[in-house]
């Protein structure tokens, strides 16, 4: 199905520059001969894409409901002290940026989570994660 393969375009060109520009919804269109309105609804249409830069490490903190019961509200604030931005912000030197709204991950029984780049780290804590920020500075 051609959504599928507009979707796998999406993901290689988000893994690549990290968010989605105009000018990638322009050629990812061409390329399946749609429109380019045709492929920003796919794209906005999955949580999983974004259109604004992102830093060279991208963090959310799950604020579901299971996640904010167990303690994700704390590891936000420790986040956001650490490196000086609020959700939906990334920080001046471009390294890291944090996620605004992020919600269920799926897992809730392991929560609180933190999806930090690829991994996931489960039962999160705030120490935990002050001590991955602080390896990947
Ligand atoms: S609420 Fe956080 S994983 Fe479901």
């Amino acid at each position: 199905m051609i959504k599928d393969s507009i979707i796998v375009a999406l993901q290689a060109a988000q893994a690549r520059d990290k968010y989605l520009t105009r000018d990638t919804i322009n050629a990812v269109a061409k390329r399946f001969h749609v429109s380019p309105s045709e492929v920003y609804a796919i794209a906005s249409f999955y949580h999983q894409f974004t259109f604004t830069p992102q830093g060279e490490h991208v963090i959310a903190v799950c604020m579901g409901t299971a996640c904010f019961i167990t303690g994700a509200s704390a590891i936000l604030q420790m986040i956001e002290q650490e490196l000086g931005i609020k959700e939906g912000e990334i920080t001046p030197d471009g390294k890291f940026s944090l996620t605004k709204n992020t919600r269920c991950l799926g897992r809730c029984a392991a929560a609180p989570l933190v999806q930090i780049d690829d991994t996931i780290y489960e039962h999160a804590t705030v120490e935990q994660i002050k001590e991955v920020i602080h390896g990947l500075r």
